[in-house]
């Protein structure tokens, strides 16, 4: 955590949950609200709700009356034509997404995603004014060959070579592919390291601007350990699956991380 940097708590559904399902997550969250539920002043911890595709739109409204950002999963290259099944940048901004997920790794093992895939996407978010949350990390075997910072630079690299530096607006998720869903999360020292690995490596290639790029972790990420997390140096704040798809355990993070409202 550093002052320079607002933190981000952002939830990725993944495919789960239906329209309605995901409105109703919203409906009840926004009625806990009302009750008096924890909420953070958005100037202090940038809250960001990633559903599906379909719901993007449907649940935005209400996202917005309560200050939270609304993020999409993916993002195709261009900006209109004839790819079949394609949704470009604008037409998730058009969807009222602020945000979207770059190169997560199961797009890049499920989809085939490269490298340049991921920096293009990167790229294609960028210049439709969304802000993007670009996933890196490493699988259990590169870990275990000490690859780490190898494999996260060679993903960060490629991104920065492709993203325009320096509008703050970059966000990278250090997501060890080992700790996805596995309830095995990484040590939030381990994670620290890379998070400075990766900051390192944004202020070679941009200078002082590195300051302002976040850098996430995701990975397991539970109200039992964000804490750790969210209080490491070099991290700002945290990608969370599975424990953002229960209300209750959503509200627990949240209520974790939102700062005590000043007296
Ligand atoms: P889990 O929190 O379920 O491990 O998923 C992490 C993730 O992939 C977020 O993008």
């Amino acid at each position: 955590m550093n002052a320079e940097r607002r933190p981000m708590l952002a939830a990725n559904w993944k495919m789960h949950k239906s329209v309605p399902e995901s409105l109703a997550f919203v409906r009840m969250w926004s009625r806990r609200v009302a009750e008096g539920a924890a909420l953070p002043d958005p100037t202090q911890v940038e809250l960001v709700l990633c559903p599906t595709l379909p719901a993007l739109w449907p649940v935005a409204g209400l996202l917005d009356a309560m200050g939270v950002a609304v993020g999409a999963q993916n993002v195709d290259v261009g900006t209109e034509g004839a790819v079949t099944g394609g949704v470009s940048g604008h037409l998730l901004a058009e969807a009222l997404a602020t945000h979207v997920i770059v190169g997560h790794s199961e797009r890049r093992r499920l989809f085939a995603e490269s490298d340049a895939v991921v920096a293009a996407k990167a790229a294609a978010a960028f210049s439709a004014g969304l802000t993007p949350i670009v996933c890196v990390g490493e699988s259990s075997a590169e870990r275990q060959a000490g690859e780490t910072q190898g494999v996260v630079a060679r993903q960060l690299t490629a991104v920065l070579n492709a993203v325009p530096e320096g509008d703050g607006r970059l966000v990278v998720a250090y997501e060890p592919l080992w700790a996805i869903g596995t309830g095995q999360g990484a040590v939030p020292a381990d994670a620290n390291q890379v998070a400075g690995w990766c900051r390192a490596l944004i202020a070679a290639a941009w200078g002082p601007a590195a300051n302002r790029v976040r850098v996430l972790y995701g990975g397991s990420v539970t109200g039992d350990n964000i804490l750790g997390f969210w209080h490491a140096d070099e991290l700002d704040g945290a990608l969370v699956g599975g424990a953002s798809l229960e209300l209750e355990s959503w509200l627990a993070m949240v209520r974790t991380v939102a700062p005590a409202p000043s007296a």
